[in-house]
C-alpha cells in the first residue's frame, strides 16, 4: 500500500490532523483541500516549513482543484458547516450532506480505491451517506467515533485515578452526540479493572464527562476541539496504513451485527490495510443493549430527514 493521506477540508480539524500525521511521520504524502483556497495553500505551507523537524519527510501540498485529491489510499473528510444562528438540524443535516455529496462524487473520480475517513457532522449519518453515495463495501468507509471520544474517557478516568494514560484501555460505542455510550465498567487499567478501583459513583461521573467532553471544549473554547480529533484521527490513519490490526471503536456501517443493518453508529472494529477488517460483536447487558437501541433510533432519525428531502435520489 502507498502512503498517501486526502484532506478534504483544511479547516482546524483538517489542518491539525495534517500536523499531526507530519509530525509523527505516518504518511510520505498529504494533500489538503479547502474550498477557501489559500487557507489550504498557507496551511500546507506552514506545516510543510515545520516538517524540518519531523522524523521523517512528508510531502505536503494543496489542492488546486479537487481532482487533485488524487490516487489517494486514504481520504479524511472534514468539510461541512457548523449549526449557527437560527439554522435547524435539518437545515443542517441538508446543508452538510449536499457538501459531503460533492466530496465523495470527486474521491469517487480521483481516488477510487481510497478509504475514507469521515469526520463531519452528524458523524454517523454522514459516514451513512459516504456509503450510500459511493456504494463502496462496508470496509472501506469508516467514521471518527469512538478513537476520540475514548480518548476523552481515558482522559476521565486518569483525572481521577491519577494513574497512566499509557495503560488504560477506553471503550466507547453508539452514536457520536447525545446518546453515546461510553462503558468504561468494561475497561481496564493495566491488568486491573476499573470495576475494582472506583465507585459507581465516580463511575457515572466518567460517563457524563465523557458524554459532554466534546460540549464542555465548546464552552471554554467557542469552538470545537480539534487537537483531540486531529490526534485521534491519526491514529485511525497508523492502524489502516500500517496495518496494525488495532481494536478501536468507529462509526461503521452495520450489516446485521447487532441486530441492525442500514445504519451507520459506533461499535468496536479492527482496522488494518483493509480499513474495517472486523466488526466486533460485544455482549451487551440489557440496559446497554437499550441505551444503544436509543442511539441507532436518533441517528436514523437523522437518515430519515434525508430521505423525506428526497437527498439520495437527487443527483
Ligand atoms: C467533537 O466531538 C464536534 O465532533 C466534534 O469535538
Amino acid at each position: 500500500m502507498g502512503r498517501k493521506v486526502g484532506i478534504v477540508g483544511a479547516g482546524a480539524v483538517g489542518a491539525t490532523a495534517a500536523y499531526t500525521l507530519a509530525m509523527l511521520g505516518t504518511c510520505d504524502e498529504i494533500v489538503l483541500f479547502d474550498i477557501a483556497e489559500g487557507v489550504a495553500k498557507g496551511k500546507a505551507i506552514d506545516i510543510a516549513q515545520a516538517t524540518y523537524y519531523a522524523p521523517q519527510d512528508t510531502l505536503i501540498t494543496a489542492a488546486e482543484e479537487p481532482s487533485d485529491i488524487k490516487d489517494c489510499d486514504i481520504v479524511i473528510v472534514t468539510a461541512g458547516v457548523p449549526r449557527k444562528g437560527d439554522m435547524t438540524r435539518a437545515d443542517l443535516l441538508m446543508i452538510n450532506a449536499k457538501i459531503i455529496k460533492q466530496v465523495v462524487t470527486n474521491i469517487m473520480e480521483n481516488s477510487p480505491n481510497a478509504i475514507i475517513i469521515s469526520v463531519s457532522n452528524p458523524l454517523d449519518v454522514m459516514t451513512y451517506v459516504i456509503k450510500q453515495i459511493t456504494g463502496w463495501p462496508s470496509n472501506r468507509i469508516v467514521g471518527l467515533a469512538g478513537a476520540l471520544d475514548g480518548s476523552r474517557m481515558a482522559y476521565q478516568i486518569k483525572k481521577l485515578t491519577g494513574l497512566s494514560n499509557r495503560q488504560t484501555g477506553s471503550l466507547v460505542i453508539g452514536d457520536h452526540g447525545e446518546n453515546m455510550i461510553p462503558l468504561p465498567h468494561k475497561v481496564h487499567v493495566g491488568d486491573v479493572p476499573l470495576t475494582e478501583l472506583i465507585d459507581q459513583s465516580e463511575m457515572e461521573g466518567i460517563i457524563e464527562r465523557t458524554r459532554f467532553g466534546g460540549a464542555e471544549i465548546v464552552k471554554h473554547l467557542g469552538t470545537s476541539g480539534y487537537y483531540g480529533p486531529g490526534r485521534a484521527i491519526t491514529h485511525m490513519v497508523e492502524a489502516i496504513l500500517n496495518d496494525n490490526k488495532t481494536v478501536v471503536s468507529s462509526s461503521v456501517i452495520l450489516e446485521g451485527q447487532y441486530g441492525y443493518d442500514n445504519v451507520a453508529v459506533g461499535v468496536p472494529v479492527v482496522l488494518g490495510k483493509n480499513g474495517v477488517e472486523k466488526v466486533i460483536e460485544l455482549d451487551l447487558d440489557a440496559e446497554t443493549k437499550e441505551k444503544f437501541a436509543l442511539s441507532v433510533s436518533s441517528i436514523k432519525d437523522g437518515i430519515k430527514i434525508l430521505q423525506d428531502n428526497n437527498f439520495f435520489e437527487e443527483k
